[in-house]
């Protein structure tokens, strides 16, 4: 078999809307830009990635969760930096009317151009805050001004002494929290690489100052270690390290974990250092003071704080895209065969190719599918009641549609790692089919083991 990796996005764009993952938003009526819905299969594909962080973060006894507000006291953003700083300085062409960020304008001749026409005729750049703006309560006055939080790492910094108080949490110790955050992005794309909103996994894990870089290169490595264990290939990962002029204004240091993507190397997570900056912050906009009391060197201070951030959407994209494998088909699996058919009946095409999506199965959302090989209702009814005991204990689906070799094909496409074809002969000797979805091979099972086969066979996939 030889594998193509996914290099153009618009097939995975139509492959996630054929097969229920991703849908545009609000479609009926053209569609909002940028914004995306999660359909059967990719919402529950989302809920598994998100728990795979939530689990992996939360086990640790040193890390706690949290489920705060999207909206926060205005007061928050003025702390945080996000009224004053958190913009892009925005320039439109006199030429074209089109308006684009300055920073990211091509320049001709040592001077920066319109990235639609080329032109040189250009205003001074405005700043344009990417905080969404609206009111609570009836009255729209300036005194109602709230925002949709940008990101969620705040709803975390003003929580850090409700939970290290009701939890008796002991430094170093972290707090793990997953939401929507929202940015009116002027340059939202790539599908559901850059969108305006969107949820965000971030871990805040307060040190005491001086072993603050140590827990930086731990935090580095865990997170590395993470995307291994969801199935990257380590070689299409990497670290980009911030320089001095691209740091944000609380970063005293800061790592991008980057993936290759089919539209290039991105961002994917960010490791920062924030040093003291948020809780200094709002000790001084709230005039309480968020301080650390060392019980052991009875000292106190401000705590320092390495957060690791990474966008759900935008790992579940990437995900999607190191999923997908176009196989060439070769030799006997070209002329794949499938078992459990009826004797000299081929309903498996000669295909020299599929589409399959390798998800670890702990993210696939379907993990088994029951197929009988026919209508027939001895065959249906096998075929439920298998699925209805295997859903006790895995993500399991029905499917007695359309021809066994194009059922297997669906479930290529949507990364189901097994296939329970029930037979005539399931009738007579109660056995099943399984058929392995990397490798396409097949195990005849007995009906009483099956439950153990597939816990075996997915703990070691
Ligand atoms: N609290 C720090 C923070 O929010 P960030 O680098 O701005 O840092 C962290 O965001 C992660 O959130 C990014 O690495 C990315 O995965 C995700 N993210 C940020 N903006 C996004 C957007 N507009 N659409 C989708 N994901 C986004």
């Amino acid at each position: 078999m030889k594998d193509k990796r996914l290099s153009d996005l618009q097939t995975l764009v139509s492959l996630c809307k054929r097969r229920g993952f991703i849908f545009q938003s609000s479609e009926v009526y053209g569609g909002l830009n940028s914004c995306w819905d999660y359909g059967p299969l990719g919402s529950q594909f989302k809920l598994q990635v998100k728990l795979s962080w939530w689990q992996r973060m939360t086990k640790r006894h040193d890390i706690v969760g949290l489920d705060a507000a999207i909206l926060m006291h205005p007061t928050v953003w003025k702390a945080s930096g996000h009224v004053d700083g958190f913009s892009d300085p925005l320039s439109d062409c006199k030429n074209c009317k089109a308006r684009f960020r300055l920073d990211t304008a091509p320049e001709k001749d040592g001077k920066t151009v319109c990235p639609s026409c080329g032109s040189g005729d250009i205003t001074a750049p405005r700043n344009f805050n990417l905080m969404f703006k609206t009111h609570m309560g009836p009255v729209e006055d300036s005194g109602a001004v709230v925002y949709l939080r940008p990101e969620t790492a705040q709803g975390i910094f003003v929580n850090f002494e409700n939970v290290a108080t009701s939890m008796r949490k002991k430094i170093p110790f972290g707090i793990a929290q997953i939401g929507k955050s929202f940015r009116n992005e002027i340059t939202p794309g790539n599908f559901t690489f850059r969108t305006r909103e969107f949820e965000q996994m971030e871990m805040q894990y307060f040190v005491k100052p001086g072993s603050d870089m140590e827990w930086f290169e731990k935090w580095k490595s865990e997170r590395m270690a993470h995307y291994a264990d969801l199935g990257f290939d380590p070689k299409y990962l990497r670290f980009k390290e911030h320089g001095p002029t691209e740091l944000a204004h609380y970063a005293r240091a800061a790592f991008d974990v980057q993936y290759e993507f089919p539209f290039g190397w991105q961002e994917l997570e960010g490791v920062h250092n924030r040093g003291d900056f948020d809780l200094t912050q709002h000790s001084k906009f709230s005039g309480k003071k968020l301080e650390y009391f060392d019980e052991a060197a009875k000292e106190k201070f401000v705590p320092y704080v390495i957060e690791t951030a990474v966008g759900c959407d935008r790992l579940a994209l990437a995900l999607l895209c190191h999923a997908y494998a176009e196989e060439t088909l070769e030799g006997a699996a070209a002329t794949e065969s499938e078992k459990g058919e009826k004797a000299g009946e081929k309903t498996e095409k000669a295909e020299a190719t599929r589409i399959v999506l390798r998800f670890k199965p702990e993210l696939a959302p379907t993990q088994v599918a029951v197929l009988p090989l026919s209508k027939k209702p001895d065959l249906q009814n096998l075929g439920m009641k298998l699925r209805d005991d295997l859903s006790a204990s895995y993500r399991a689906d029905y499917d007695e549609s359309a021809s066994i070799g194009k059922r297997y094909r669906r479930q290529d496409e949507i990364g189901t790692p097994f296939c329970v074809t029930v037979d005539f002969d399931t009738l007579v000797d109660q056995k099943v089919t399984v058929r392995h979805r990397d490798k396409m091979t097949q195990d005849r099972v007995e009906l009483s083991q099956i439950k153990n086969y597939l816990t075996e066979k997915l703990l070691s996939f």
